[in-house]
């Protein structure tokens, strides 16, 4: 917001100015060479484009700067890539970010970002920028005119716009579960494919920010049919053995049995952000000064660095192929993108003109594309990259020696963090595949005898859970690492989507099954069902539905009444089927149905209030533990579990096919958290643990890692491990 007395002083100029111009002249000020302006003729400016002021370069003031261009063999080619990182959700809500609410806890707003960065592209056509979060992007187009629209389709259409990833957001790779990560791309990439065809399908992963990387991302982004992947966060040490040995692009192959097919070019950029000393968010990094009627040119520093950096980013980078990338921007970088493309479009124009180095705007595919031109052999990797650690080291390839005096910020602590919202993750996750299956299976029975491809809207049934889900997909989210009021806000958008599916999902079966009218009962792990607690006579059908692909055998809970007797019926079989009714010790009564559930679809009940004794489930208040075999293993045609009948907890494992039995003891403890200044003399320990770092607190001289202290025996418990022996 301007001050009041700011914009005064914005009138009193303007007159000032109008008055100059009256007078036909306009004086610059009072140092600079004044240039004479006719009164209603042309301007004669003087001509200044071949003026060598600053070093040996001539300057254009003004442009126009040619910023076109591309790799050219034989030179160290620097690709200029302008992006921004949008958290869909972090210290701010996804809301809050779009808006650009809340700028107290941190200033950021989406909407102003893909504003002006399509504006600036709109003004040079050699201007590019990739956009990754389409949770963001989606909320921007919606709010767009059909001009506008058509406008941002030509920028994708000829290059300038890139969508890479094209996920809902960028996932977390650690704590989401893999159908997850899957959809959460889906539904990104049918956004891209709806509005901008498939020619906008993501050529190229950017994992740039997770903490932590798993092989699975390789193999999903090469079947998603991306030819490269890129990441910010691996291990120091690791780091600083490739930064060395120049091993930080290569080809994953991380799945043994789909083999080649999933091979992806890799690369572990520098972190994400713009070369040190080359920001302009909020102008916070030197401008490229060029007019020569102006004081403090600064052409010649300003290339010399951008050309250092380059070099010593090439030393880590480039000595097979003559390519880096310069990732050119930050978390919600690109508010006003004005100072970015212009300083980016006088640099790139000043560093070619210098010479040294060829800089170009690009795209991660541009870059894969000159990688791969390069015809060069890359090393290989095959497994995950966790977990992440920071820190600082150093590697000597004479001795292979990592020297490091850190090591305590291993980003562990967020594979258990907010475990209730990861629990709640899971769990609407589950409810999602059950919804869209069931939206399916509507659509097949509704057109059953023209069976035709469901249209869109059948197959994205649930879609607001599939929303929601894509949200806390988020690096930020289901990790547990955002504020406790972005947390909420994902709880929100699940329990919304929730509710959402669960009525479609009531709508289904009602067509289905022709029960009648259905409600879903989500708190039956409080035995809270009204349609069933509030029923003393009459029928009522019960329908469950089985979203797995085999047919299982489930004893359903089903809280009921205080009082009178129950029968249960197979609705399609008339059965008498086997249930008991078990007193509670919270004073309710609850039904216990033996349910044989056919594989992805449902059995109806029939429960009839005080029905004939042939029927009638047994009323007990007796809880039994059944044990059909009187064993106390459970066990396939590869391994048998075997459960100590004192306790109830795993004793042992067997391998079936070798013949090996492991017997295990479980022991539960926990971790007490460091504060990270529990050991102040030895300077270098100051991490504490948190939502992203888990670092015990081991006691003084305590070799790690340090154990836990066990739960049963509080306080004695880290002096034992659990014990682990393989009999014969
Ligand atoms: C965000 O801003 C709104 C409006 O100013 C305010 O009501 C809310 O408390 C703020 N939220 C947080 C988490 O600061
Ligand atoms: C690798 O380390 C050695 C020894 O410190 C150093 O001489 C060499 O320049 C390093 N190479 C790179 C690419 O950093
Ligand atoms: C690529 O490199 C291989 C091996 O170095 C060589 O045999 C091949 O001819 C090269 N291909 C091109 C197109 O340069
Ligand atoms: C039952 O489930 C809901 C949602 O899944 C959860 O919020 C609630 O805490 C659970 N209740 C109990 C007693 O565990
Ligand atoms: C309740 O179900 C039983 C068993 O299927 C049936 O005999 C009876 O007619 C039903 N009663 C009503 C009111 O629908
Ligand atoms: C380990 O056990 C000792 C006592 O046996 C206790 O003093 C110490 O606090 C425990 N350490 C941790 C990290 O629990
Ligand atoms: C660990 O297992 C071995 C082999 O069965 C057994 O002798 C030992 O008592 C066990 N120790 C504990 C602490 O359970």
């Amino acid at each position: 917001m301007y001050s009041f007395s700011e914009c005064l002083l914005l009138v009193a100029s303007l007159l000032l100015h109008n008055a100059n111009i009256a007078a036909g002249r306009i004086a610059l000020s009072d140092t600079e060479t004044s240039i004479k302006v006719e009164k209603c003729g042309k301007p004669e400016f003087q001509s200044i484009q071949d003026i060598p002021l600053d070093g040996n370069i001539p300057l254009s003031p003004r442009g126009p700067y040619k910023t076109s261009g591309g790799p050219i063999q034989g030179k160290l080619n620097v690709h200029v890539v302008p992006h921004t990182h949008d958290d869909v959700g972090w210290l701010k809500t996804v809301d809050q970010y779009f808006y650009g609410r809340n700028s107290s806890i941190q200033n950021a707003a989406v909407q102003f970002i893909i504003d002006t960065v399509v504006l600036a592209l709109e003004e040079n056509p050699d201007r590019k920028f990739i956009y990754v979060e389409i949770a963001f992007f989606k909320r921007w187009w919606d709010e767009q005119s059909p001009a506008k629209q058509a406008s941002v389709k030509r920028l994708v259409v000829n290059g300038q716009l890139e969508f890479i990833n094209g996920g809902w957001c960028m996932s977390d790779e650690a704590a989401p579960f893999y159908v997850d990560m899957v959809d959460q791309q889906t539904l990104g990439h049918l956004f891209l494919k709806e509005h901008f065809g498939e020619k906008a399908a993501p050529r190229a992963g950017w994992q740039i920010d997770p903490f932590g990387h798993s092989n699975f991302m390789a193999t999903a982004y090469a079947l998603m049919g991306m030819d490269s992947w890129f990441f910010g966060r691996i291990d120091y040490q690791d780091r600083a053995k490739r930064e060395n040995q120049t091993t930080l692009e290569m080809v994953m192959h991380p799945s043994a049995s789909l083999g080649s097919s999933v091979d992806i070019f890799t690369g572990v950029t520098r972190g994400y952000g713009f070369p040190s000393g080359f920001c302009w968010e909020h102008n916070q990094d030197d401008p490229i000064c060029d007019d020569p009627r102006m004081e403090e040119i600064n052409v010649k520093s300003r290339v010399d660095d951008f050309v250092s950096a380059a070099l010593e980013q090439a030393e880590h980078y480039a000595n097979k192929d003559g390519n880096i990338m310069f990732t050119m921007g930050e978390d919600f970088c690109y508010e006003n993108a004005f100072p970015w493309f212009v300083n980016m479009d006088k640099l790139i124009h000043y560093v070619n003109l210098d010479g040294r180095v060829n800089a170009f705007y690009s795209t991660p595919s541009m870059y894969t594309d000159a990688k791969h031109a390069a015809n060069v052999t890359w090393t290989t990797k095959t497994d995950d990259w966790f977990p992440y650690c920071d820190g600082s080291a150093t590697y000597d390839p004479s001795t292979a020696r990592i020297d490091t005096n850190d090591g305590h910020a291993q980003w562990t602590g967020y594979f258990t963090s907010r475990a209730a919202l990861k629990r709640n993750v899971r769990a609407a996750s589950s409810l999602l595949q059950s919804c869209r299956q069931l939206g399916l299976l509507q659509h097949a029975h509704a057109s059953k005898d023209a069976w035709c491809p469901p249209p869109f809207e059948a197959a994205v049934a649930g879609s607001s859970l599939w929303e929601g889900l894509g949200l806390a997909q988020h690096h930020d989210a289901v990790s547990g690492t955002s504020k406790q009021h972005v947390a909420d806000d994902y709880a929100v958008h699940l329990q919304r989507g929730s509710d959402a599916c669960q009525a479609s999902m009531a709508g289904a079966l009602e067509q289905l099954s022709g029960a009648g009218q259905l409600v879903y009962c989500p708190k039956l792990n409080e035995s809270i069902c009204e349609a069933t607690t509030l029923w003393t006579e009459g029928n009522i059908s019960v329908v469950v539905y089985n979203p797995l692909g085999q047919e299982r055998v489930e004893f359903l809970r089903i809280p009921i009444g205080a009082s009178g007797g129950v029968s249960v019926i197979d609705a399609t079989t008339f059965q008498c089927v086997e249930a008991q009714i078990v007193a509670e010790s919270t004073g309710g009564r609850t039904l216990a149905v033996e349910a044989a559930l056919p594989a992805t679809g449902y059995s109806v009940y029939t429960l009839v209030a005080g029905a004939g004794p042939q029927c009638r489930a047994a009323d007990t208040s007796e809880r039994r533990l059944v044990s059909p075999s009187g064993s106390n293993s459970i066990q396939n045609a590869m391994l048998r579990v075997v459960v100590d009948p004192a306790t109830n907890q795993l004793a042992a494992l067997e391998n079936k096919k070798i013949g090996k039995t492991v017997r295990m003891t479980q022991w539960w403890g926990y971790y007490i958290a460091s504060d990270g200044h529990h050991q102040e003399a030895r300077e270098r320990l100051g991490q504490a643990s948190g939502a992203y770092i888990f670092r015990p607190a081991c006691a003084e001289g305590d070799v790690e890692p340090c154990l836990p202290t066990s739960v049963a025996e509080s306080g004695s418990g880290n002096s034992s491990r659990p014990n682990t022996t393989i009999l014969e």
